[in-house]
């Protein structure tokens, strides 16, 4: 990054995004703060977050690191509201923050079940809240939350990150249309697999699912898709860009497949 161009999409617009220290939120903030944006990089990592910030400040962007959970909501109304003292009102929230577990249905525990809906689901209910009420008022705003291809099509032994994923859609959709005319637009990505370290996590769990040594999975994931190559953090990073700027201002309501071809709908 060597400072935004002349024709930056988002300059000095305020951008919020949950799970900023991960492989996919930090190469959103990236790409949000290479157009101009001024990013609060946010993560329940603290050093996460901050690492991500200083190296966008230091090639000349705009950021600064929040740490929280997203599930808290009383942390999320602290940080929005501190976010909004900070940096300015609020013109972007990117609810990106998820976790992911591959295990069989039989034996996905409670605990499973619920922090996987509370960080993936209830996370983004959180954030998509705490960003409306602050844009609401100035008439304006954009809000990308991070489903997945799972979001679209069942997977097996992915039933509680499948469900939280689909809802992520289904919220986003009724948002959508709620706040149709209050010039807040709302829309969902559905990345295919990205190798990030939410994926260091699975690749055993994928291998036994499919029966294939850990080594395999890769080049098979490859071979499912069209196009021949995983989905990039950067291939996210330029999509929610472009949902954030005024290129998409009259798209709203849509969950954008990342998909390499491999889904059309
Ligand atoms: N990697 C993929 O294949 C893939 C595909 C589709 C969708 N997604 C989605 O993209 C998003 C980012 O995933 P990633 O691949 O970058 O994973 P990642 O593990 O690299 O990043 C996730 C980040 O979220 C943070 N986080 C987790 N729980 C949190 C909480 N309660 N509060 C605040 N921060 C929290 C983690 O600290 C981490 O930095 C997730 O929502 C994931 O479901 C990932």
């Amino acid at each position: 990054m060597r400072g935004e161009p002349p024709t930056a999409r988002l300059h000095a617009r305020v951008a919020v995004v949950t799970g900023g220290g991960g492989g996919i939120g930090s190469a959103v903030c990236r790409a949000l703060a290479e157009e101009g944006a001024k990013v609060a990089v946010c993560d329940s990592r603290r050093e996460a977050a901050r690492a991500v910030a200083d190296e966008i400040a230091a090639t000349g962007g705009s950021a600064a690191a929040w740490s929280f959970d997203v599930s808290d909501r009383a942390a999320v109304e602290n940080a929005a509201s501190g976010i909004e003292d900070t940096l300015g009102s609020l013109d972007i929230w990117v609810n990106n923050a998820g976790v992911s577990r591959i295990v069989p249905f039989l034996d996905c525990t409670d605990e499973i079940w619920e922090q996987t809906l509370a960080i993936n689901l209830t996370g983004a209910f959180i954030g998509c809240q705490a960003a409306i009420r602050r844009m609401l008022p100035r008439g304006r705003g954009t809000i990308v939350n991070m489903s997945s291809q799972s979001g679209k099509t069942g997977n097996s032994q992915y039933a509680a990150y499948c469900a939280s994923k689909f809802a992520v859609i289904g919220m986003t959709q009724s948002l959508a249309v709620e706040f149709a005319k209050s010039g807040i637009r709302i829309n969902a990505v559905c990345p295919g697999i990205v190798f990030t370290a939410l994926w260091d996590g699975m690749v055993d769990d994928y291998a036994r699912k499919r029966s294939i040594p850990p080594g395999e999975v890769r080049p098979y994931l490859e071979s499912r898709i069209p196009m021949g190559r995983l989905c990039t953090p950067e291939d996210v990073g330029r999509t929610v860009v472009f949902l954030a700027s005024d290129d998409a201002s009259y798209i709203t309501g849509q969950a954008i497949n990342l998909a390499g071809g491999a889904e059309m709908h």
